[in-house]
């Protein structure tokens, strides 16, 4: 006997289904579905049906399918009007030729480089903070995460010469982004984007046409794709290297803001937690030591809070794919045609798997409790299977980063005392978030380290001035 498709979730409305709750509150709506049905159950936008996949043993079906079966590209395809094919906006033998220029970015050489990169643009920024003041908390992290993705990809040249340009075309490219309407018709929204993704492709063909003449002279994420062959020898075009570029700023970016700034305010809403890591600051990254691959490793309390926003405010609270053939799900199949969706804003808070989740308690992750460890699959901020998020390392450790030399620096004191998720369409973020900040005093900053020798030239400029380097 064929198996029953998932039961449908109440309140769908006649032609609109669940829509319009789909767009006003679908934490509420997916919340609603699990306690009628559990972990498997539908819900209808206007004619589609759409399978939730709550809990690990459905979230790794729907992970580990093949792209054939769970289709990856279709929910997707809005962003091939700006982004082009690359990646898994490609057809899938084109995004198995990318894949491993991507990971070749994320290896450990180049990741040691980010760090130092990291540590050197978030301090630029905490220098220009000044001694006291009050900031957007979230306007001023996604832009200091631009300064970083800017840094590591394009280098520090081309972000340089390029400067603040970049970003504002990038803003066109992404203030366009819409899984609605058609890409191409002639909105204000869609003209500025063409405009400004030419303006990038001219700005950008010609320094990779430099980089190609002279190789010799850079080491750089860029000069790797740049000397890029595939195994037939081919080098990638400069076309799709662009391209490449902007998909990856856009996967790394927002995302990263999102949950660093969510990282920054709950331990500023958990002032007893904060205290474990300011001590773990003092202890192991000092102000005016070089945070180094064994002090980072070193950073347990900083990484808990950091693994604990992925859990309470992913910036990636849902993921679809396409069902290109039945799939069955536990006592459900689920037909060709329909859509498949997991809810990270669900599935991380089941409390068979995380102790009283609607609390901020990062500890839950210290190795005697390992809450995430019960199954590869209960914690999904950065998806999973053959798809799970590559620039993960990248983006955990730029969090920490910044964590912790904005605490080893500052004192500072949310304004706005309580932020709400925000949902756009590249990421979930906080609401805008005032914060006051104070430069912690000098006599405060030099006693956390005996020797404030900075090892890699990275001192903060204040700790450079004060021992006169
Ligand atoms: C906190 C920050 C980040 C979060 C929460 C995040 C989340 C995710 C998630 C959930 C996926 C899986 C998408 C799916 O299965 O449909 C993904 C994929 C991906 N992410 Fe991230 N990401 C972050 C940062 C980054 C960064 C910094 C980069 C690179 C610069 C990056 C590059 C990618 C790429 C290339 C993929 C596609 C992987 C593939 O299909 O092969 N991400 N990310």
């Amino acid at each position: 006997m064929p198996k029953p498709t998932p039961p449908m979730v109440s309140g769908a409305l006649p032609g609109l289904g669940h829509a319009l709750e789909f767009r006003s509150d679908r934490t509420a709506l997916v919340r609603r579905g699990f306690e009628e049905h559990g972990n498997t159950f539908a819900i209808k936008l206007a004619n589609q049906k759409v399978a939730i996949l709550i809990g690990p043993e459905n979230q790794r079906t729907f992970f580990m399918e093949t792209d054939k079966a769970l289709g990856i590209q279709e929910p997707y395809s809005f962003l091939r009007a700006t982004f082009g094919e690359v990646l898994f906006l490609a057809p899938h033998d084109v995004y198995l030729e990318h894949r491993p220029v991507v990971l070749e970015a994320f290896r450990r050489e180049k990741m040691l480089h980010y760090a130092d990169v990291m540590q050197e643009v978030v301090q630029v920024w905490l220098d220009g903070l000044g001694e006291a003041g009050e900031i957007d908390l979230v306007h001023e992290v996604t832009h200091l995460v631009q300064e970083v993705a800017g840094n590591c990809f394009l280098g520090s040249e081309v972000h340089k010469q390029l400067g603040r340009e970049f970003w504002d075309l990038y803003t066109d490219l992404s203030k366009a982004l819409d899984p609605l309407l058609p890409p191409n018709l002639p909105l204000p929204k869609f003209i500025r984007r063409d405009r400004a993704k030419a303006k990038l492709h001219s700005i950008l063909e010609p320094v990779i046409a430099e980089r190609r003449q002279h190789p010799e002279r850079y080491d750089d994420f860029l000069q790797d794709l740049v000397n890029k062959r595939y195994p037939d020898g081919r080098l990638a075009d400069q076309e799709m290297i662009v391209d490449l570029l902007l998909a990856l700023m856009f996967a790394g970016h927002e995302t990263t803001a999102g949950q660093t700034a969510w990282t920054l305010i709950l331990l500023l809403q958990n002032p007893h937690y904060l205290r474990l890591v300011q001590q773990e600051i003092q202890q192991v990254a000092p102000y005016g030591v070089h945070i180094d691959p064994r002090r980072m490793m070193q950073l347990d309390y900083i990484s808990w809070a950091v693994r604990e926003v992925e859990r309470m405010r992913p910036s990636v609270d849902m993921l679809m794919r396409t069902v290109k053939q039945d799939v069955e799900v536990g006592d459900y199949s689920i037909p060709k045609g329909w859509l498949a969706q997991v809810a990270q804003d669900v599935a991380h808070n089941l409390p068979a798997l995380f102790d009283d989740p609607e609390t901020f308690d990062p500890l839950r992750f210290a190795p005697d409790r390992a809450e995430d460890k019960q199954d590869r699959f209960a914690l999904i901020g950065f998806g999973g299977g053959t798809h799970k998020c590559t620039g993960m390392n990248f983006a955990n450790m730029e969090m920490t980063v910044i964590t912790a030399l904005v605490f080893q620096q500052f004192d500072l004191e949310l304004v706005t005392k309580h932020p709400q998720v925000e949902r756009g369409l590249g990421a979930s973020r906080p609401s805008p978030t005032r914060v006051r900040y104070r430069r912690k005093p000098q006599s405060e900053l030099l006693a956390q380290n005996a020797s404030p020798t900075a090892a890699n030239g990275t001192m903060p400029a204040a700790a450079a001035e004060a021992t006169g380097q």
